[in-house]
């Protein structure tokens, strides 16, 4: 088979390992996942009702444009529904966006570490990921603004950051956005927003309504627990819109998708609630972790980096140590941050059974 050369430069995704793969793997009888940064529970009730209301509509094709989900969308939002696309996850937009604005020759600008799904989209396109390296866990704005050049089409920013956790205030993401040139995109992907508990959270979306060069991409798959459906979206000018249009398969959002993801958009006590859960088993996850003298980097996200070394076992081994013991983590060195290990926020007795997994490495 004689493959594109620019597969030579992309490395396959890897995912968090399943739980019955551990379970089968160690012979446990119970394990928790705390390594993809998912939704520790269950759709709302609500969204699973409609779910299967919808079962009997699988012989016909969804609705290719996502009409009822882009407007509501846009109505929360305060836009129009043109400025709206709908993807299978938000990662699917990342992709087009990518197809619509990268060739070769061009270049995307992104942080190092940072979410590896921006390198990839971007060599995919044969183009040059340029990368900035992050300042004390951090996006380093002033750096990433100057790596910006004539050639760069796109600067792919994370807010959260994922994998640090680490929150930009409104004020500089402004300023960086007003400093870039017109023809490059700043795709602002904030996944976790609604996790965020501070109080200009919405300054990225408020930016991207503008109808300028930002395009925000927020999903359902975290807050709302909705990620095995794959529905996210993003919002920006109509054009980028309408050239996502012109390169998406036609239907690449399923029926139950498109109608869980309106359900769940309406309820937003419920949103609420899952957005105070995190916060304190954020709270837990600091005081466990303090309580053992462990360090960590404050989050706004629904995980965190934990600092892992000088343990019982050195810090690249501490993943296997924990997934042996039934809790399943994300090692810090295949994201860039050797010595520490990623983990999501999991309900109480998740978070409590990490932290005693972990006490025990301890030594
Ligand atoms: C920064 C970031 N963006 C996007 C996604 C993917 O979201 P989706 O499930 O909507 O494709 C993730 C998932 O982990 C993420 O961490």
């Amino acid at each position: 088979m004689k493959f594109i050369a620019s597969l030579d430069s992309i490395a396959a995704y890897t995912p968090g390992t399943p739980i019955e793969e551990v379970l089968e793997r160690y012979g446990l009888d119970q394990a928790v996942k705390l390594a993809s940064n998912e939704s520790p529970l269950p759709p709302f009730p609500e969204v699973l009702s409609v779910i299967e209301e919808r079962f009997g509509d699988l012989n016909r094709y969804p609705d290719a444009a996502c009409r009822r989900l882009r407007q509501a969308l846009a109505q929360r939002y305060g836009v129009s529904p043109e400025m709206v696309a709908v993807g299978n996850g938000s990662c699917e937009l990342l992709f087009w966006l990518s197809m619509v604005l990268l060739e070769p020759g061009t270049e995307a600008v992104i942080s190092d570490p940072t979410f590896l799904i921006y390198e990839m989209v971007t060599a995919g396109r044969r183009a040059t990921p340029v990368k900035v390296p992050l300042k004390g866990f951090a996006n380093d704005l002033p750096a990433l603004a100057e790596a910006v050049g004539e050639r760069t089409r796109i600067v792919f920013l994370t807010n959260p950051h994922n994998p640090t956790g680490a929150y930009l205030p409104a004020a500089d993401i402004r300023e960086f956005a007003a400093g870039l040139p017109e023809d490059c995109l700043l795709v602002l992907d904030e996944a976790y927003n609604e996790y965020v508990d501070e109080e200009d959270s919405q300054a990225g979306m408020e930016l991207a309504a503008a109808g300028g060069n930002v395009f925000v991409t927020r999903t359902f798959s975290k807050i709302y627990g909705l990620c095995g459906l794959r529905v996210g979206y993003g919002v920006g000018a109509p054009e980028v819109r309408e050239a996502i249009d012109k390169v998406r398969q036609p239907f690449n959002v399923n029926t139950l998708a498109q109608a869980a993801a309106l359900e769940a958009l309406g309820l937003e006590q419920r949103l609420l609630e899952r957005r105070r859960q995190n916060l304190e088993g954020r709270r837990q996850l600091y005081e466990g972790l303090g309580s053992l003298g462990i360090s960590y980097i404050e989050t706004q996200s629904n995980f965190m980096l934990v600092d892992v070394e000088g343990l019982a076992v050195p810090a690249d081994e501490v993943p296997e140590a924990l997934m042996r013991q039934g809790v399943i983590v994300r090692p810090g060195r295949p994201l860039s941050c050797p010595g520490y290990i990623r983990v999501s926020v999991g309900t109480e007795d998740e978070n409590r059974m990490f932290l005693e997994k972990l006490s025990e490495l301890k030594g």
